[in-house]
């Protein structure tokens, strides 16, 4: 990379995911913004509008979304599980793709850690009745969740069945791709961690049998997608993540397994957010140094990496070649022209916290883009 000249950044040149082409190598990380303000949780035209102002990015990956109705965990996030909230997603599919861009569905289940008050008053399912010691963001605000109901053997595979029609819908609604939600605080890792899960039948137990949902669904999602529209986000190391869904002692070898079973899939890629915070003298003190390259020791196929990335880092970790791609999340939020922005070397705006979840257009839509040296507005 030649720094004195910020057109031959890694990060802002082309890419190719399979038969799609990445303008550039800026993804935007799926972002929960809590706009699907309706009963029916259908995204709105509003949302449109604000994916559609972030189309420069070279992959857009959309926010977090239920694939049924005992998925749900927040107010307001959108659902993929009605052919209604399927027309609600063509509008945007559409608007991202009139603008030249690329758009992936990112298809989630909270599993513990919901409320009655989301699940028309039944208890949140998960791998065991055990208190999760996490909150759920309800009507009435943040209330703690309660001790879920442990899914039988029937409910798990009814679960896989609908991230198979979600994945569907996602096709349906025009999607470029879908990516898996695993990311602590969902399903998934709940599955994947030794404290939540107690099962004693083939989803619970060894590591093998805990990461079992994870193949099941994926196997299930591609008899609808071909693999390489199929992706995966994980977050192996997120000490900070409120309640009992935490990196252990088998973190590393978990992942480890998960990895070298994931390089017979042929994915889109794996994307492995980083770690926030000093690991040293936790479980995964070992993946300090050098993080990106652990994953990549196990993993041959692409890795997207995230968490914390500035336009220099980003540029530096593409060049190093430890990853493939780059996602920025909260940068995103006040910069709809993050790319541009990358281009002529302009600073970033800084987001308005108070307007992340929830409310309308004002925080969401109302970011301008900025003035370039040419003088485009
Ligand atoms: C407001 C907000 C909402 C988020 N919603 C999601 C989500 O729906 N799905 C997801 O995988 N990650 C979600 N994340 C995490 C981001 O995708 C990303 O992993 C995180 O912000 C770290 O990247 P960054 O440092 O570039 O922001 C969210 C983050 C923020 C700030």
């Amino acid at each position: 990379m030649n720094a004195t000249d910020p057109n031959k950044q890694l990060l802002l040149e082309e890419y190719k995911l399979g038969e799609l082409t990445l303008k550039n190598r800026v993804v935007m990380a799926s972002l929960t913004r809590a706009r699907a303000n309706n009963p029916e949780l259908i995204p709105t035209p509003l949302m449109a509008e604000y994916y559609a102002q972030r189309a420069s990015a070279g992959l857009i990956l959309a926010e977090g979304t239920w694939v049924n109705a005992q998925s749900i965990g927040f107010i307001n996030v959108p659902g993929i599980y009605t052919v209604e909230q399927v027309e609600g997603w063509k509008l945007v599919t559409s608007a991202v793709h009139e603008k030249g861009g690329l758009i992936f569905s990112q298809l989630g289940h909270i599993g513990g850690a919901s409320h009655p008050e989301l699940l028309n008053g039944e208890l949140p399912v998960g791998p065991s009745a055990i208190d999760l010691q996490t909150q759920s963001f309800t009507p009435d605000g943040f209330k703690a969740s309660p001790v879920p109901r442990a899914m039988s053997l029937a409910e798990i595979k009814q679960t896989i069945r609908d991230y198979k029609q979600a994945a569907r819908h996602a096709r349906d609604a025009g999607f470029d791709g879908v990516e898996i939600h695993a990311q602590a605080g969902m399903l998934i890792p709940q599955f994947l961690s030794i404290a939540a899960n107690r099962r004693t039948d083939d989803y619970g137990g060894s590591i093998e049998k805990r990461a079992r949902i994870v193949f099941d669904i994926l196997n299930s999602i591609m008899e609808v997608w071909d693999s390489k529209r199929v992706a995966i986000k994980f977050t192996p190391v997120m000490l900070s993540h409120v309640g009992i869904v935490k990196p252990d002692e088998e973190t590393i070898p978990l992942f480890k397994y998960i990895l070298d079973r994931l390089n017979d899939y042929d994915l889109a890629y794996v994307h492995i957010v980083g770690p926030s915070e000093d690991l040293s003298g936790s479980p995964v003190a070992a993946l300090q140094e050098d993080y990106f390259a652990h994953f990549q020791a196990h993993y041959t196929g692409r890795i997207m990496a995230n968490l914390g990335f500035s336009k220099t880092t980003a540029n530096e970790i593409l060049q190093k070649g430890t990853a493939d791609l780059v996602s920025f999340g909260e940068p995103f939020i006040a910069n709809p022209d993050l790319v541009e922005r990358f281009k002529h070397d302009l600073p970033l705006a800084t987001a308005d916290r108070s307007t992340y979840y929830g409310g309308g257009e004002q925080g969401y839509t109302t970011y301008p883009k900025t003035v370039y040296p040419d003088g485009r507005g």
